[in-house]
């Protein structure tokens, strides 16, 4: 096991009506803006359930966070946070909203140009306004962890950045706000957690017993419930523990000590940036086929994994890797997600745009060896494009 550091300071509120517990979260005297993005949260009763807790501290609103949250209107928030001296963010959403409020957040105290945070990572980032949450979209983790994703439409990019000084201070988790989700938006939020855990578990043996076995019970438990979860919308111990499954495979407990992926991430934001797909499709058009292309080098994780979250105990190590992988998509597309790109009304000419993008934002040595270069990832999408490609 490699040596590290863990440190995560979100408190996690979790549960059946914790949203009136806010207001204890907050300190007495801050001026807070409430934050959410088109109004999904005016309909299933957060919006009130939020007023009834903390209303008079709110000093200003600000709709209208888009899903893939835009730079443009992330900067927007942060001029309303400084011209109405606000001091506390409360985000109310999903991944997007919560996202944005980490750069909002960031930016507000930036002096520079805003787009440095991006571009530096988040290494720019010296001090942050204070932000709480409530999750209303398990998929992203990003409830409680440091990291954002923030796109810049014009630029065609859609960058991450992350910092200690952008984790939540608290995340209302409760479950019943997900019984209004969309069904794509439930499917995304089995798929983007399960993509979390492979990223940092699928790669090689590291000595992580534990973190192992931990990602092997998330994996686990989205294959048993997720499809309970899109069967039984309003199934409350199913959603709950979706919900904790989705917080936990990206907080950065399974991934201590352990080497990390994330090429697909970095390939499926490109996706979602050039052609608007949603970020949990992207994961399972590329995931396969990542797994698919790279089977040589993460053999041993992949017999591990088909061994023992699928239960494949015949065949060589090849034939088990390969079911594990042919498992794994078939979950994908059983959920109701299409796992190639020609599901998505899109063909091969794409394959070059999405490599120059990777080049443009220096995606050009990721994976866990940095080994994953424009060329593999060319051989990744040419491998995802359609139902029986080769790898
Ligand atoms: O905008 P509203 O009206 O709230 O509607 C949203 C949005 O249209 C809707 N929604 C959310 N909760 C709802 C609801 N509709 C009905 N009932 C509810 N309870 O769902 C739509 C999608 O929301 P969004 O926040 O975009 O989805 P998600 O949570 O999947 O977030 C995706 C974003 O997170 C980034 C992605 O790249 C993408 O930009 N990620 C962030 C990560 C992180 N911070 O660690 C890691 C991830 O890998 C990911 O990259
Ligand atoms: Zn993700």
């Amino acid at each position: 096991m490699n040596n590290f550091s863990f440190y995560n300071p979100t408190k996690i509120l979790f549960g059946e009506g914790q949203i009136a517990k806010i207001s204890a979260e907050i300190p007495a005297n801050a001026r807070v803006m409430l934050a959410y993005g088109g109004g999904s949260i005016k309909k299933n009763g957060v919006y009130q359930q939020i007023h009834d807790a903390i209303g008079e501290q709110i000093v200003c609103e600000f709709e209208g966070i888009e899903a893939n949250p835009e730079y443009e209107t992330l900067c927007r928030a942060a001029d309303a946070v400084t011209a109405n001296n606000v001091d506390f963010i409360l985000a109310a959403g999903g991944g997007s909203v919560i996202d944005g409020v980490k750069f909002i957040a960031a930016a507000a105290h930036y002096e520079g140009d805003r787009w440095d945070i991006l571009t530096k990572g988040g290494k720019v980032v010296k001090s942050a306004v204070a932000f709480g949450s409530v999750l209303t979209l398990p998929a992203t983790g990003s409830e409680m962890n440091s990291g954002s994703v923030v796109t810049r439409s014009e630029y065609k990019a859609k960058l991450p950045f992350g910092s200690p000084l952008v984790y939540p201070q608290f995340s209302v988790l409760d479950p019943t706000t997900t019984y209004t989700l969309p069904m794509r938006q439930v499917i995304n939020g089995v798929i983007d957690p399960f993509t979390h855990v492979m990223e940092q578990y699928l790669t090689y043996p590291a000595g992580g017993a534990l973190q192992d076995r931990l990602a092997e019970g998330i994996l686990q438990t989205l294959i048993d419930i997720g499809p309970e979860a899109i069967a039984q919308p309003e199934n409350y111990e199913v959603r709950a523990n979706v919900m904790w499954c989705a917080t936990m495979a990206l907080n950065g407990l399974i991934g201590v000590g352990v080497p990390q992926d994330w090429s697909t991430h970095m390939i499926g934001h490109e996706l979602t940036a050039l052609y608007g797909l949603d970020h949990a499709q992207t994961l399972a058009v590329v995931l396969p086929a990542n797994l698919r292309v790279r089977k040589a080098d993460k053999m041993a994780k992949l017999v591990q994994f088909a061994e023992r979250v699928w239960h494949i105990q015949e065949g060589t190590d090849a034939e088990k890797a390969e079911a594990g992988i042919a498992k794994t998509e078939e979950f994908f597309r059983n959920l109701g997600a299409g796992t190639r790109i020609e599901d998505y009304d899109l063909d091969a000419s794409i394959i070059d745009v999405v490599i120059k993008q990777l080049e443009a934002h220096g995606m050009v040595k990721l994976g866990e060896h940095q080994d994953v270069t424009p060329e593999v990832s060319r051989n990744i999408l040419n491998a995802a494009l359609r139902s029986g490609n080769p790898a």
